[in-house]
């Protein structure tokens, strides 16, 4: 897998066609009259706004429309245009006139408008307005949310087009074509569940069934609910390490803590991981992890002496202890994403190396006609040297022993991938030796048996002789 840098399929699977996407109809037929406007004459609005929720192919229109009637795309995310310079230079060169060599020109695409929102960003909205004044081009706006008052005056200038929220029908239609499309056992349960849950964000459930399929290689509704509710629960962990760092009383803090699940000395996994990304000033930092290192030493207490009394101070100084810690208030009501203990994800990785060196080791037993465990106290340190340090060897040994790309890389993380590299031309070459070979048989046969045709002509000239010499006689 880590070769195989694999294209998600919510871009492979992207509408190429107008006509592939679905539903949406009365804002295809606005924004394709509107764009086809711009062919013979500048329309009456120079800009069109598309609004509605994630996932439902606001995106994937403006991108088929650009490629279906020719238009070059220049598209930017809100953070490209923070800062109205940016937005003053896209003006400039789409307030200048249409090149001669491409007649239908771009369209300016400036995808999450309704992100602006600091004051700071306020100067981009005026720029945009500028832009949309003067421009040339059509201009594209896209957002979730068109209606807060500041993008009042934008709504004003922009032709706005609706895009409806997906029904579960229109989700499950495409799901189903996916699944056909790879090939992947799918059952009718799972792929109503996973639309279901999508809530008509196309998006989410396409990720959605690309991570069951991998995570399984078949869609069943069982897979789909065991992955995904996991899912769940790391959302609702991170709900309750949101509100635990930004709580502002102590009450508060503490009341959050037991709305999960975890056990506390697991929540404490997650407060350590996302703490840093909430509370960035240092000295919120350093107060924050003295109290987390408390409640870690009474948590060792408990556990050695067993005196679960100890509890309440634990849990205490984690969630409290650590929200009021965190005084800049800049950076504790910021909305940063978060993401699972480190912890977790290293011992599942230990957990994948354990099982590659386990396989290893079988198949380099099995060779040897030792004992695995010899193999992994006293040859697999050898191969991780061999490994480490000369590639094209390590390739021709890997090779004789159809060892997997993740058991290379197991024994060079380093040299992995040079390793496989080299164990592709070795293969070339195999093959192309394997070709001449077998041509040079195929031709030795054919001389070989023109000799043998060449020999019995001879033999049967011979006996013919004889017999003339025989009726001679
Ligand atoms: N109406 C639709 N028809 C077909 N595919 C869609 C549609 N809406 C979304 N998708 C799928 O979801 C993904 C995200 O769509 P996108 O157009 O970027 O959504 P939006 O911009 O509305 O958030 C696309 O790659 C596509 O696979
Ligand atoms: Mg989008």
């Amino acid at each position: 897998m880590l070769f195989s840098r694999k294209i998600p399929w919510v871009v492979k699977y992207r509408p190429k066609k107008i006509d592939e996407i679905v539903n949406q109809e009365k804002a295809k037929k606005l924004f394709i009259e509107w764009i086809d406007t711009w062919v013979s004459k500048k329309p009456e609005k120079k800009s069109a706004l598309l609004y509605g929720p994630p996932g439902s192919g606001k995106n994937s229109l403006v991108e088929a429309v650009a490629r279906e009637r020719g238009f070059e795309l220049l598209e930017m995310n809100a953070s490209d245009y923070r800062r109205a310079s940016d937005i003053e230079r896209i003006a400039k060169t789409s307030s200048r006139v249409r090149s001669l060599t491409n007649t239908r020109g771009k369209i300016v695409l400036l995808d999450e408008v309704d992100g602006i929102s600091d004051a700071a960003d306020l100067g981009a909205l005026e720029a945009i307005l500028k832009l949309v004044e003067n421009t040339q081009y059509p201009v594209v706006l896209i957002a979730n949310n068109p209606w807060s008052p500041k993008l009042w005056e934008l709504r004003n200038r922009c032709l706005m087009i609706e895009f409806r929220r997906l029904t579960k029908t229109d989700v499950k239609k495409v799901l189903r074509s996916i699944c056909a499309s790879e090939k992947l056992v799918c059952d009718d349960d799972a792929v109503d569940y996973i639309a279901e849950r999508s809530e008509g964000d196309l998006r989410s459930a396409i990720n959605d069934l690309e991570a069951v399929g991998e995570g399984f290689g078949r869609v069943t509704l069982s897979a789909a609910r065991a992955l995904l509710r996991a899912r769940d629960r790391d959302l609702e962990t991170f709900n309750v390490v949101r509100k635990i760092l930004v709580s502002r009383y102590a009450w508060q803090a503490k009341e959050a803590s037991t709305q999960t699940d975890l056990a506390p000395n697991e929540l404490i996994g997650w407060i350590h991981e996302n703490l840093p990304k909430q509370a960035q000033d240092p000295e919120d930092l350093w107060r924050a992890y003295e109290a987390l290192s408390r409640a870690d030493v009474y948590f060792s207490r408990i556990f050695k002496s067993g005196n679960w009394d100890l509890l309440a101070y634990a849990v205490d100084m984690m969630t409290a202890g650590v929200a009021l810690s965190i005084k800049n208030e800049q950076h504790k009501f910021k909305w940063v994403s978060y993401s699972p203990p480190e912890t977790r994800r290293l011992a599942a990785e230990a957990k994948e190396a354990n099982r590659v060196r386990e396989d290893l080791a079988k198949i380099v037993a099995t060779h040897l006609k030792c004992s695995t465990s010899t193999v992994k106290s006293d040859v697999i340190p050898l191969l991780k040297v061999i490994f480490d340090n000369n590639p094209e060897y390590a390739a021709k040994l890997a090779l004789g022993l159809n060892l997997s790309d993740s058991m290379i890389i197991y024994l060079s993380e380093n040299m992995g991938s040079q390793i496989v590299k080299h164990i592709e031309k070795l293969r070339q070459e195999i093959r192309q030796e394997a070709r001449k070979t077998m041509f040079e048989q195929k031709k030795s046969r054919v001389s070989s048996s023109t000799a043998i045709a060449k020999q019995s002509e001879k033999k049967e000239e011979k006996n013919s002789k004889g017999l003339e010499n025989f009726l001679k006689k």
